[in-house]
């Protein structure tokens, strides 16, 4: 029989089989022996229940049967029989069992037990083969899907911006480099300074931060386009909501104004976790009662107030706040934790940057909503965010959620050139390098907006995993890039 004859352990449970005879692939997650019978639960990764499988030791010898403990890899054949004890309908009588890869039980670092998650992070290249992140890898899959579904459907382009650029889209200076020059022998200009035109791409090159500033010009050709790719930032934070190199989905659009962008957030992020609800529906029950068990290890008033599930549900079903920067500063700086400086930043007056604990203060204590905050002082936000009309603030929104702070932030662009080239000369950043960004200003300018969802925060969210390293297969963190 051919490989690919397999049947999966998804299709057994959805179809009745019953008294057909099938071929099974997967990993031995537990055996329970008896000296009349075995019985073998084992897990192919396409859905999180483990199939159980029946071997009589009068028909598998013994020895194939020690072969399959914890973590083998073994193809059976048998015939699907209804099963006999509660909880699953029908099992695998096995006739044959072949060891495709042996485990040795000795060395196997995944027992049958609940391990840590730092543990599982330090043997990340095994972790999937666990129950949990069995299940955040397959929400992750749906997830990535429903972006592409939502914006197909709505006659959005998937564009693919470069990885190498020559350009710091954000400004903040937080860019990994790139170059096959010889670190140790760098070629010097006669002022000294490195001479980039020697290196591969004759000029300075890094990862990128950000597709945007492609992305906008791909929206001055096709209308509505968006973008769903690596990005790389070496900002040195450890935290749980930050990664060096993290996915991020970057619409653009041509002729929307912010209030436009902002209802396009609200609808794609509702409509991505309408998806996963309903379409992950066993691996978010998994995850709902994981989150349950370690919120029950908090003292009773940190307890989170809804369930994952009924948070999910919560979140599609109503409407996110809207407000300005303006307004949330007038809310934390007469909110009681100010008062009791309570924040390790204390909001003193208008033009302060938001940390994560304001922004979570005002989603988590205040209106126990999704957040959108918009207008902010210029000074802290992006040259190419549009310039409102008080000469102080920027058309930007961020998106706040509920446990994890920020997860979107984007604007409306400014499409004036004189604006867009005062406030580059403004912060210091050279036109010379973006001539061909500032171009799309020169020839068929239009009003247009965009966004950036951080996908790995979103993946955080639905999952309700409270560290960003456990939601994407092999995280790159400061010190971190192994696997
Ligand atoms: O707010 P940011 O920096 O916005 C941009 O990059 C814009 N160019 C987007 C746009 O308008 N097209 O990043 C967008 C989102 C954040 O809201 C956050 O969710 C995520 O990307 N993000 C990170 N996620 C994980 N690790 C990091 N280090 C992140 N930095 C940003
Ligand atoms: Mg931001």
């Amino acid at each position: 029989m051919a490989f690919n004859k397999r049947v999966k352990i998804k299709t057994i449970l959805e179809q009745n089989l019953i008294g057909q005879e099938i071929t099974l692939m997967g990993w031995v997650r537990t055996k329970r022996s008896n000296k009349n019978v075995s019985f073998i639960a084992l897990n192919d990764g396409s859905i999180i229940t483990n199939y159980q499988v029946v071997a009589d030791p009068n028909v598998i010898s013994e020895e194939v049967l020690k072969k399959c403990s914890t973590g083998a890899c073994l193809k059976i054949t048998g015939t699907v029989v209804a099963s006999q004890g509660s909880g699953q309908s029908s099992e695998l009588n096995a006739k044959s069992i072949e060891i495709l890869g042996e485990a040795d039980p000795e060395k196997y670092p995944l027992q049958p037990k609940k391990h840590s998650l730092e543990f599982l992070r330090e043997i990340a290249h095994l972790r999937m083969r666990t129950n949990t992140f069995g299940a955040v890898f397959r929400v992750r899959h749906a997830l990535a899907f429903a972006v592409h579904k939502y914006f197909n459907d709505k006659g959005f382009f998937y564009i693919h911006t470069p990885i190498i650029t020559a350009s710091d889209a954000e400004g903040a200076g937080e860019t990994f480099k790139v170059t096959t020059l010889d670190l140790n022998k760098l070629p010097r200009t006669e002022e000294g300074k490195i001479d980039f035109k020697e290196d591969f791409f004759e000029r300075e090159t890094n990862l990128t931060v950000s597709g945007q500033l492609e992305g906008e010009l791909a929206a001055m050709a096709l209308s509505e386009i968006y973008t769903f790719g690596p990005t790389f930032r070496a900002e040195n934070s450890n935290t749980t909501r930050h990664l060096a190199e993290f996915w991020m989905i970057e619409p653009e659009m041509a002729f929307y104004d912010a209030e436009d962008n902002q209802d396009l957030a609200e609808d794609f992020l509702k409509y991505i976790i309408r998806y996963a609800l309903e379409n992950c529906a066993e691996d978010l029950k998994f995850l709902d009662q994981r989150a349950q068990e370690e919120e029950n290890t908090k003292p009773a008033d940190q307890r989170a107030e809804l369930g994952l599930i009924d948070k999910l549900k919560f979140v599609v079903e109503n409407d996110f706040v809207r407000l300005t920067y303006t307004e949330a500063i007038d809310i934390l700086r007469n909110s009681n934790h100010n008062k009791k400086k309570k924040f390790q930043y204390l909001i003193e007056s208008w033009g302060a940057d938001l940390q994560s604990e304001h922004e979570r203060y005002l989603v988590e204590k205040h209106f126990k909503k999704p957040v959108i905050l918009t207008d902010y002082p210029k000074d802290i936000k992006a040259f190419y965010m549009r310039q409102n009309e008080d000469g102080k603030t920027v058309a930007a929104m961020d998106i706040l959620f509920p446990g994890i702070g920020e997860i979107v932030g984007g604007s409306q662009r400014e499409e004036r050139l004189d604006r867009l080239t005062q406030r580059m000369q403004e912060m210091h950043i050279p036109e010379a390098e973006l001539w061909w960004y500032l171009d799309t200003r020169r020839f068929g300018a239009t009003p247009h907006a965009g966004f950036g969802l951080g996908f790995e925060r979103m993946v955080q969210f639905v999952t309700g995993m409270g560290n960003i390293r456990d939601v994407i297969a092999f995280p790159r963190t400061p010190g971190n890039a192994e696997f």
